[in-house]
């Protein structure tokens, strides 16, 4: 093999050894270059030979040398996506038709080149091709449910992932801003000149969606989706209380299913037992009618222990997603300090009735004056909060007129019979009831507006809102409050939107924060 460069140097430096060997250059102007794609190989070869004999210089390898490319049965679009594909190519190379070409050959020199030479993507011309432009914070972007780009977004998404689930968060940062970038496109991306000058797309992402593009799929894609290893941590994070560290270890242990996992004899921890038993419904998306029903059955519970408090559907559902992993809510009282003990209660209130299969509370340990200035708001809140999950009762029996009827879970007691049988393998699919993950998290107000802009999402938005905060105002954003590094003082505000205007952003809606 010739390594690419020496043939590329032979091709065009040294009297055009292996193209024209022999054949006399008439048009020393005109470099031609022969797409094979659809004209086949063997035609290519006869037509390449032909115009060599002819006095035409005809390049075997593609380079910025070329002037026109000469392509059969191919569209404007496929030839310019091919183009842009190349490591480098003459801005004004000609894009034309065989027909060119054969007219060419007959007159013995080239022709005119007529509109009806030219490749139907010329007469578009440049300044047609849509060209997009995003700004690159995703807290700046209008990013709706409405995406164009699914195929390349899921790609990146799962490249995101992948390498999320091992332990590369840098990577997965750099996907999930890509396809953010993607997501927030008004139309779907066509060729990669479209992609010129947008923010957040590295070279890997890059190269990803061109082999998209091109290929209608990625052979790193594809091959991770196939993966064992991919598919093993899948399986394992899963089961909730399983993080990728725990998955790791227990994938390096020989263990890639829930099956050997089961007969590993590995301990589990309550929240991994309860994730384990009731691996398939927590694995089954939650519709926003199962999250109003929950929403519903928190209502009560809260204002049964404490009335006057307020709950707030946060999270995806807040966003207008239609499904999500898990329901959240967001719980405070507008007296400040009215809400202390608060999350005790209302669990309390729902273990007693029968809703909760697991719940795992964690007490407040935000305090301004420690937790202030001094520390940078950390990604990781510390309201009371509540992971739980709850025993739904499945749509005819909640399907009641008598709103009493929510408080009682009334399907316990038939459902209690076999608590820790082995529900995975043979698991019953027609009980009455199925699991959803809720998080419940409280709040006092004077941080209301913060923790509700926090666990509103997208992870990504939140992510992007804080960095935006650090590095463009020199502030900290948590869920519990935004410090000014400049003023060295705390900023106050009673709603997502006075936090937008102190970090000098325009208001993003939530249905907007699907970034
Ligand atoms: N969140 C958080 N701290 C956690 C978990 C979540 O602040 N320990 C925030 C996330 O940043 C996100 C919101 O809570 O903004 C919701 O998180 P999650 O339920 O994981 O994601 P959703 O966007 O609701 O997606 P889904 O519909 O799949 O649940
Ligand atoms: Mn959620
Ligand atoms: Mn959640």
């Amino acid at each position: 093999m010739v390594p690419l460069k020496r043939r590329k140097l032979g091709s065009s430096h040294t009297g055009n050894a292996g193209t024209n060997s022999g054949d006399e250059v008439k048009f020393p102007q005109v470099v031609l270059f022969l797409l094979e794609r659809k004209m086949g190989a063997s035609r290519r070869a006869f037509l390449s030979q032909l115009g060599r004999k002819k006095g035409f210089q005809v390049q075997e390898l593609f380079s910025e040398i070329v002037t026109h490319v000469i392509c059969e049965n191919n569209s404007g679009e496929e030839v310019r996506t091919w183009l842009d594909s190349q490591a480098s190519s003459r801005p004004g190379a000609h894009l034309l038709d065989i027909s060119w070409y054969t007219e060419s050959m007959r007159a013995g020199q080239p022709v005119e080149i007529l509109d009806r030479h030219k490749l139907q993507e010329l007469q578009i011309s440049e300044a047609e091709v849509i060209m997009f432009s995003v700004p690159s914070y995703a807290c700046q972007r209008r990013t709706s449910l409405e995406n164009h780009n699914t195929p390349l977004t899921e790609a990146l998404s799962l490249l995101a992932e992948n390498a999320e689930l091992s332990e590369d968060d840098g990577r997965g940062v750099a996907f999930r801003r890509a396809a953010a970038v993607l997501k927030a496109l008004p139309s779907p991306v066509t060729s990669m000149s479209q992609l010129k000058g947008l923010p957040c797309l590295g070279e890997h992402s890059l190269r990803v969606i061109k082999d998209i593009l091109e290929n209608g799929s990625s052979i790193e894609v594809e091959s991770t989706k196939n993966s064992e290893r991919y598919n093993a941590l899948k399986v394992l994070t899963g089961i909730f209380g399983v993080g990728s560290k725990t998955a790791e270890r227990w994938i390096r242990a020989g263990i890639h299913s829930l099956h050997q996992l089961q007969d590993s004899g590995q301990t589990l921890n309550r929240a991994q037992q309860a994730g384990l038993e009731h691996y398939d419904d927590i694995n089954q998306p939650v519709t926003k009618a199962e999250a109003d029903v929950i929403g519903e059955i928190v209502e009560k519970a809260v204002v049964s222990v404490l009335p006057g408090a307020q709950i707030v559907l946060t999270g995806g559902f807040r966003r207008g997603k239609l499904t999500g992993h898990d329901v959240d809510f967001l719980i405070t009282h507008p007296e400040e300090g009215r809400e202390v003990g608060l999350m005790s209660k209302v669990v309390s209130w729902l273990e007693s009735k029968g809703f909760l299969l697991y719940q795992k509370t964690t007490r407040n340990s935000y305090l301004e004056s420690k937790d202030g200035p001094g520390r940078p708001a950390s990604n990781i809140d510390r309201f009371e909060r509540c992971f739980s999950i709850f025993k739904l009762a499945k749509e005819k029996e909640t399907r009641t007129k008598d709103p009493q009827e929510v408080t009682e879970n009334r399907v316990s007691a038939e459902t209690d019979q076999n608590p820790n049988s082995d529900k995975l393998m043979n698991k019953q699919t027609d009980t009455p009831w199925r699991a959803v993950r809720v998080d419940l998290v409280v709040s006092p107000i004077s941080q209301f507006a913060f923790a509700l802009l926090g666990w509103t999402g997208s992870k990504l938005f939140e992510r992007e809102l804080r960095r935006w905060a650090g590095h463009e105002r020199s502030m900290s954003l948590s869920s519990h409050a935004l410090f000014d590094n400049k003023k060295g003082r705390y900023l106050r505000a009673s709603s997502e939107e006075e936090i937008f205007a102190h970090l000098g952003l325009e208001f993003i809606l939530p249905s907007e924060r699907n970034a």
